[in-house]
This record gives C-alpha cells, structure tokens and sequence, in this order.
C-alpha cells in the first residue's frame, strides 16, 4: 500500500462542507473573525462551485418572508413550518432564520443571481414564499462570493477533502480529521470550534433507479450521511431521525413539482383524471388538527395520492398541458394567447434545465411536449433532509432572545446553533426540528451559527489538546479498508466475491435492501411495523460487524467505504427512530401499521438520540414540543 503523507492544518474555525449554509457560514465568520484577528478554513468533498444539492442549479428560492413587504410576519412563516411537519418543529430555530433570510436573499442578488422581475419590478413569486430564479449558476455565485471572503480575510478552503472523522479533547469537538480524494495525503484540522455543514442523506434506501439509471436520485448522490455521522460520532444529542422526506416528483428522472403546483397551479390526477386530493378528503380527518392547514401538509399531500396508486388507480399524472392551456386562453386574445403559449411552455422546460437537467432530457427522449400532453409522477424513495420538508439533524440550541421562561431550559444553551458538544456547530441540513430553510434558508442558518461559533472563540481561545495517538488510532482505522483489500485481493479471481472483505458498492445495496424492506422503503409501499423494525435492527448489526471488513482498491472507493459507514449510522438512527415513535404522525413518509394513528397525548414530543460510538449503543430520549408566543412581526 502506498505511503500516506499526513498534513496538519491549524485554524480557528473549521466549517466542515461547502454547500448552500457551509458558504453563508464562510461569508459571516470571515466578517467576524477578520474584527478577533481569527482564521476560517472550509473544507468540501467536492468542488465547491458545484457541491451539494444546489450543484445542478435551482429554478427557485424557496424561503423569502417578505418582512419590508409587509405581507407576511415571520409569525406566519413559523405557522407554516410547525403545520407542515404535523405539529413537531423548535419554533426558535425557524423564528431565527425567518427574521433573517430576506437579507440573505438580497445578498444573492447582489452577487448577480437573476430573481424574476415582474413589470412593476418586483420579484416574480413561485407561491407565497417562494422567488422565481433563472437559476442555473446559483451554486458558482454563492461559492465565489464565499471564496472571495475567505481569500480576503487570511482564511483558507480545501476542496475533493473527505471529512471522515471529529477530533475531541475531551467534551470538546477541536476540529476533524480527512483524506484527500486526489493524493495520498490524510488531512488533520485543529480548531477551536467545528460547524458541521455536510448536508443530509441519500442512498440510505434503496432507490427506485436501478442499473443503468443507478445515481439520478432527486437528493445528489454526493451527501452521505457526513454530518449525522460527524455528530453523532461526536456524542451529539440528534433529533428528528425518523423524520424523513419522501418528495413527489416528475416520474424517473426527479424533476421538481413545485412550479407546476404553485406557478402553473396544475392538477394532479390518478389515471382516470380525478384529484385525489378532493377524492380522498375525507381521509383528512383522521389527521386533524394538522390536515386543516393551508397548505395541507407536504407528507399528507402524499399520502392522499399513495392511496389511489394503492387502489390501483396509477399511473398518477400532472396535468401539464390542461394548466398550460388554460393560462394561455386567459388572454386577450388569440394573437396574445399564441404568445403566452411560447412562453409558459418555455418556462416548463426552463424549470427543468436550472435545476433537473435529466428531466428535460428525459422528455425530450420520450417525446413530451408539456402543453400537449400530461407527465407521470410518483413519489420517490426515502432522502434525509432537515432544510427541506424533513427534519433530522443535529439538536442544536436556539436564539437566546426569542426563548420565554418555558422554552428556555430546554431549548437554549449559550451559543445559537451549537449542539449538546461544546465547539460543535450545525446548519442547513446538519441541524435539526427546523425544517423549510431551503438553499436561502440553510445559507442564513450556516451565518447564523458561524457567528455562534465565532463568539464561542474569542470566550474559549485556547489552543486545542489533541491526543497524537488518537490521531494515529484514526488514521490507520480511515485507511485500514486500502490494506484489507490489498492483502486480500489474490485470494479469489473475482475481486467482488471475496471471504475477507466486503466492497463498498455491495455493502450499500445489502443496507438499502435492509431499509427498503423492513424500514418502509418504495417496495413496502414506505410501510413498517415495530416488528419489522426488530427483524430490521438485527440485521443492521450484522452489517456493523462487517463494516470492520470493508475493502478499498483506491482513494475513490475509500471514499466509497466511509460513505457507507456514514450512511449505516443515519440508517441505525432512522430505525431507532421510528421505532422508538410509537405512532404514525407522517402518512405519506412513513405508515407504522401497528400503530396507525396520531396519538398527541403521548407523542407531541421530540424523539432525540444520542450514540456511544465505543460500545455502539443507542440511548433513546424524549423531548418536549414547546410552542413560542408572541413571535415578533419585525425583522429584528
Ligand atoms: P448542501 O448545499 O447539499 O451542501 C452539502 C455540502 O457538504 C456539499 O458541499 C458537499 O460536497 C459537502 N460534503 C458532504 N459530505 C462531505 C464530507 N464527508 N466531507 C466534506 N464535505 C462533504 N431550495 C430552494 O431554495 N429552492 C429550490 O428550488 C430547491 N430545490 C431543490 C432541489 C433538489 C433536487 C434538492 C435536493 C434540494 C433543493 N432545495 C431547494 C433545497 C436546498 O438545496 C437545500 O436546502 C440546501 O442546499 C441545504 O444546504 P446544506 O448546506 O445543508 O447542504
Ligand atoms: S424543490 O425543492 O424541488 O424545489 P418543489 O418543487 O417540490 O421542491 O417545491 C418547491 C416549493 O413549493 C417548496 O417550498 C414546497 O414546499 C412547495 N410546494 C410544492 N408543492 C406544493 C403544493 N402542492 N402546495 C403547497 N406548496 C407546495
């Protein structure tokens, strides 16, 4: 095995990704840190211009509160959240970001993000929150304005690094250990504080794109579960877990529906063209008080349309050419309606080539033509995703000026956004109960909790203690997959099937056929039970033992295997998860068929989590919903 060189970084905040809340986090803690004479270093898998879920681009932004506009109050946005996720959010973290996000916005569009403008000069809204981009190369502006910050104010950035690991003195998380996905250079950060930004997971379960569609998921295939992993590892207490998202999207190549619905207000119909949506309505009433919001919960609104494909009444259509012609005959005129026509179907394509490319390639290879005829869609399997309509993530704590006396002893210890482990920060999908941030979301969270971690510095400006032979410990642990299959490589003609190792690809398709099938993934009609959640969890161990054996013949699948061993602790946690939730408050993410009903006397609670990464065991604890009053109206 070729030797690895070891390079150790020294610097006061470490952020830990290079994604949407990674940049605002970059952007706000080089501001700070410039005022203490303190250093930032970013650290991202990938290169950052195109890293993370916004790589491909977005046709929107989907959190703008409008406060100057005097529309919406930030209030209102906290209503919306807690609806959505069936009564179960920390209103202080949304509050926070809502009170913020606007600023953020305007940021983007100073850097020269194109917002859709009307004729009067304002911005083009998707639906209530939501702005029209042209988005194709939201990600290049955001992760050049970050680069310029850090380049302007001494900090540094490494890009194709793979954070593994945390360090810890003691309690405190001092920074993370990595390898280099391009040379054989292991990586060791030593900070005073680490804000974890690595986004959520995917590839947890199976997907519903298999063989040659493997990889087109609608959650990008490069966020593995880094942050769960880093917290957990960490001993930080998580939260939400079982909270998972299952987005209905344009059928086998993901594309988003939120245009459709909310811009083009299409219907979709089961195949005889009924809304399921009024067809199935009286199922709502078993989901009160949450099903009497406006709008009907994300997972509700799945679940109405789960229970016509369940009677047989797929495929399930958007009714894409009915929305577009009936905009156009609002015209005038027909010379008018013609023109209007051009347009909304360029739109439709447009929405999927800023942010779904497959899509618009996959309707030009079967021969859509949006205004002609409707699309499938269908729900997709399983994504973690604590910025969009998920919620898992780290338990972190809240704002201290929006706490009252009852919130404050559970909710709030010092710095915003740090988790139960001193030094260690969390945003955007990393940090949890704080759903709908989005991309404009997660970067305002990501500035949040880096000017948390700022002031947790100046207070704690101590040189970290770092243990040499636990870096040593780590270093052979993170490299022992490339000598495991070196020495073993010869023993079989085949270097798949080998006794002595597992490869990471068929380690991963042996974890997402656990989840699909006893976690309720896609072919279980995203049902389970708790007895199918023990026969899962049994098996689960198995898969733990032989994380031990992974095999890696290069630095690409050494990456390979440290996703997978970060995606299994994500899985463990969902299972524990869902378990330990002894009802079903989200149909249409997850069903529990032995407990198939709300149950708000009991379960108005948090399900947190924390792991002990020395003896692998999983401490289940519940936490108290407490609802904020009196949200100020005004952007503080
Ligand atoms: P990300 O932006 O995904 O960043 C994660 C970062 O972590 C990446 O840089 C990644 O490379 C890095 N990373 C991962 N693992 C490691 C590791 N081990 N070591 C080092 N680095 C690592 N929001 C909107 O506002 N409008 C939309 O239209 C919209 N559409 C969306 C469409 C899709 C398909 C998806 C998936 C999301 C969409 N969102 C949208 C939501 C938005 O993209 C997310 O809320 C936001 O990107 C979350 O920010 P984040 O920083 O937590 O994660
Ligand atoms: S995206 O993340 O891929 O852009 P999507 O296109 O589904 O998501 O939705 C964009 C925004 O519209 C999100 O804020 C989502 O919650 C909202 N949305 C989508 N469909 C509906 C609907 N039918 N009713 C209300 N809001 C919706």
């Amino acid at each position: 095995m070729a030797d690895f060189k070891t390079v150790v970084v020294k610097t006061d905040l470490l952020v830990c990704g290079g994604g949407m809340a990674a940049c605002g986090a970059a952007i706000e803690a080089s501001y700070w840190a410039r005022q203490h004479g303190l250093k930032v270093t970013l650290v991202d898998k990938a290169a950052m211009e195109r890293s993370g879920a916004v790589a491909m681009g977005l046709s929107a932004i989907n959190m703008y509160v409008d406060l100057n506009g005097g529309q919406n109050t930030v209030k209102d946005y906290v209503d919306y959240v807690r609806n959505d996720l069936m009564g179960i959010t920390r209103e202080d973290l949304v509050a926070n970001i809502a009170r913020h996000v606007d600023s953020t916005v305007h940021l983007f569009e100073k850097w020269g993000l194109p917002i859709w403008k009307d004729k009067d000069g304002k911005y083009v809204h998707e639906g209530r929150w939501q702005l029209m981009i042209n988005g194709e190369s939201y990600k290049v502006i955001v992760a050049e304005a970050a680069k310029n910050a850090l380049a302007e104010t001494g900090g540094q950035y490494f890009e194709r690094v793979f954070i593994t690991h945390p360090l810890m003195d003691g309690d405190r998380c001092v920074g993370a250990i990595g390898f280099s996905t391009r040379d054989n250079t292991v990586y060791v950060f030593e900070a005073k504080a680490t804000l974890v930004a690595m986004g959520g997971a995917v590839h947890v379960f199976k997907p519903r794109s298999t063989g040659e569609g493997f990889g087109r998921s609608w959650y990008p295939p490069f966020n593995s579960a880094g942050s769960a992993f880093f917290t957990l590892y960490a001993g930080a207490e998580m939260t939400c877990q079982e909270v998972r998202f299952i987005p209905v999207r344009f059928k086998d190549a993901y594309g988003p529906v939120g245009a459709w619905f909310l811009l083009f207000k299409a219907l979709a119909t089961n195949a005889e063209g009924k809304d399921y949506m009024v067809e199935n309505a009286a199922e709502l009433a078993k989901w009160e008080p949450y099903s009497r919001a406006k709008p009907i919960p994300a997972n509700l609104r799945n679940w109405l349309m789960m229970l016509d494909v369940m009677a047989g009444k797929g495929p399930i259509y958007m009714q894409t050419a009915d929305a577009i012609q009936r905009i156009a005959k609002e015209s005038p005129d027909e010379k008018t309606a013609k023109k209007k026509l051009k347009e909304l179907e360029s739109e439709a394509w447009e929405d999927f080539l800023d942010m779904t490319i497959a899509q618009a390639g996959l309707w030009a290879a079967t021969n859509v033509e949006p205004e002609v005829k409707p699309s499938e869609i269908m729900a997709c399997e399983p994504y973690f995703i604590g910025s969009h309509s998920g919620a898992s993530g780290a338990w972190v704590s809240g704002p201290s000026d929006l706490q009252t006396d009852a919130t404050k002893s559970d909710y709030f210890w010092g710095y915003p956004n740090m988790t139960t482990v001193g030094g260690l920060f969390a945003a955007g999908d990393a940090s949890g109960a704080s759903s709908h941030k989005f991309s404009s979301g997660s970067f305002t969270e990501g500035r949040i909790a880096a000017k948390g971690a700022i002031a947790y510095v100046v207070d704690h400006n101590t040189a970290p203690q770092i243990d040499p032979a636990l870096v040593e410990s780590l270093k052979a642990e993170i490299l022992k997959p490339l000598s495991t299959f070196e020495a073993n490589r010869g023993n079989t003609t085949d270097a798949d099937i080998n006794p002595a190792y597992i490869r990471p690809r068929q380690f991963m398709y042996r974890m997402q056929k656990i989840m699909d099938e006893y976690a309720g993934g896609v072919s279980s009609q995203f049902k389970t039970s708790g007895t199918l959640l023990e026969k899962g969890k049994e098996l689960l161990a198995f898969l733990r033992g032989d994380a031990a054996h992974l095999g890696a013949e290069n630095l690409n699948e050494l990456m390979r295997c440290w996703e997978s061993v970060h995606r299994m602790h994500q899985a463990e946690a969902h299972v524990n998860s869902i378990h330990f939730r002894e009802e079903t408050r989200w149909p249409g993410y997850y069903f529990r068929t032995d407990k198939p009903a709300l149950d708000n006397k009991d379960w108005l609670a948090f399900c947190n989590c924390v792991f002990d990464h020395a003896t692998g065991e999983w401490k289940m604890i519940k936490r108290p919903v407490k609802y904020l009053v009196g949200i100020g109206s005004a952007a503080k």
